[in-house]
């Protein structure tokens, strides 16, 4: 039972931590978090969003690190091992399957995105931004909107630094888990969280800092339930709900094996439940700063809280042009989103270069090259849904980016965190569990764990699930 990580394992209980608040915190929390919670109207999305955090996704973190850490491989080898242990069907592998897909088709789209960050270092850097500082406040959006677009609508732009992006990654994937990933992530998570309280400082200052608090923790649930509201017809809908439950799911990296992945690299005395709490409060509390950051200068300067995914870029190179030492905080920002980014996009390649490793006997580099090339090239469907491609919306009226979007953080995620609660709640033998968690059957907390995690969380994503089918309405 006692099997070792060919991979290599963290130093510590700290540098796991450290990782898998790495691979947690990321564009998620900055960019994708703030524009989700403005498109779906603010406070019904957050409180949503925190719900499913505490009961759905806490308990299956833990499940899931838990799992990586008694299969000590790539998930889809874990899987495998843990399904003969526990004398379950090899099906279960597919559940690795399905997350290492995921990570591919997440990674294509958040290279782009993490593309985005890079192109503005240098914008940052060459003070474009301190125009807005003696701008008329009417001027300041069609700006911001305009340094946004022109990057966006450029096809060759996008590429080169989509392609920057995956160097980076690939780099860092090959440097292997103490050399690249676990340097990297060490210095950089406190920086950032340093740099965001700064910017919260700003945010503070800005005359509508009240309506952009009230806007996140006020609740109307309209907003959330009617997002497609017009004068004419409001209509139900279960997206929002599916949209903030991918969210949680999405920002804890859950669901894809990435945490699973990183537990298998946990030493074997680490206590479970504690790191996984610890790394659960840090990402949220980023995304919660990052809405305070984000809404009052929304409210402060006349733009749109439903702006969409260009949100975050609209808004913060505002702030930066007009506080004080804007462009040294500015440049120093995005610089600290893409490496928070990197973090991030490591933990989605390395479930697949894992198994590569393991099982196909590639070298740690050809199988970082060979990974990073294939989702280069899915990465070109999302380079060409911001331009030559933005009228193709085959379902739903969602153009490609968006499908791959709502394909992995609504309808993957969701699912592999029912499927995992389900093997571990139900199919897999109780002692091996509590044994694995250093706890005894009987504790309290425990009780609680399993009690969430056998009959809460499967029971809520499969309501929110049948709610955004339409089942309920
Ligand atoms: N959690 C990361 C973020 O918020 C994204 C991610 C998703 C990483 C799934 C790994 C797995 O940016």
């Amino acid at each position: 039972m006692s099997r070792t990580s060919i991979h290599g394992e963290w130093s510590s209980r700290t540098a796991f931590i450290l990782a898998a608040t790495g691979s947690a915190v990321g564009l998620g929390n900055i960019w994708k978090f703030p524009y989700m919670a403005g498109q779906y109207g603010g406070g019904a999305f957050v409180i949503t969003y925190l719900l499913c955090i505490a009961i759905i996704c806490l308990p299956v973190m833990m499940a899931e690190v838990m799992l990586g850490k008694l299969g000590r491989s790539s998930p889809i080898n874990t899987m495998y091992h843990l399904a003969v242990e526990n004398k379950q069907s090899k099906i279960w592998i597919l559940l690795g399957w399905s997350g290492a897909i995921a990570g591919f088709l997440i990674l294509s789209y958040y290279s782009v995105i993490a593309g985005w960050a890079l192109a503005y270092v240098p914008e940052l850097a060459l003070g474009t931004f301190t125009k807005v500082e003696n701008m008329p406040t009417a001027e300041i959006s069609p700006f911001v909107d305009s340094i946004f677009n022109s990057l966006t609508e450029n096809p060759t732009k996008l590429i080169f630094w989509h392609t920057s992006f995956i160097c980076m990654t690939m780099f860092m994937i090959a440097g292997g888990v103490k050399g690249g990933l676990e340097r990297a992530v060490t210095f950089m998570m406190p920086a950032l969280f340093i740099l965001l309280l700064v910017l919260v400082g700003y945010s503070m200052s800005t005359p509508d800092f009240m309506r952009g608090f009230q806007f996140m923790f006020n609740v109307n649930f309209d907003n959330l339930l009617y997002p497609n509201c017009t004068e004419q017809a409001c209509e139900l809908s279960g997206d929002g709900l599916l949209a903030a439950m991918g969210q949680a799911f999405f920002s804890l990296s859950l669901g894809m094996g990435s945490i699973m992945v990183y537990g298998a690299y946990l030493p074997k005395n680490a206590s479970v439940s504690k790191v996984t709490t610890a790394v659960v409060l840090a990402d949220t509390s980023v995304a919660i700063l990052a809405g305070l950051i984000i809404f009052p200068i929304v409210f402060s300067n006349g733009l749109e809280p439903g702006a969409g995914v260009g949100l975050v870029f609209k808004t913060l190179p505002i702030a930066f042009g007009q506080m004080p030492f804007g462009t040294l905080f500015g440049t120093l920002f995005f610089i600290l989103l893409v490496l928070a980014a990197l973090s991030s996009s490591i933990s989605l390649i390395e479930p697949a270069v894992a198994w590569l490793v393991e099982t196909k006997k590639f070298t740690r580099i050809s199988a970082s090259v060979l990974s990073g090339i294939f989702v280069w090239l899915v990465g070109l469907i999302t380079v060409f849904s911001f331009n030559l491609w933005s009228e193709v919306k085959p379902i739903g009226g969602l153009n490609l980016f968006e499908l791959i979007d709502y394909l992995t953080a609504n309808i993957m995620l969701p699912l592999a965190g029912l499927l995992i609660a389900i093997f571990t709640g139900w199919l897999m033998k109780k002692t091996i569990v509590a044994n694995e968690l250093n706890s005894s059957v009987d504790s309290f907390s425990y009780r609680i764990w399993y009690f969430l995690l056998r009959y809460v969380t499967p029971l809520g994503v499969s309501i929110v699930f049948l709610n955004a089918i339409g089942v309920f309405s």
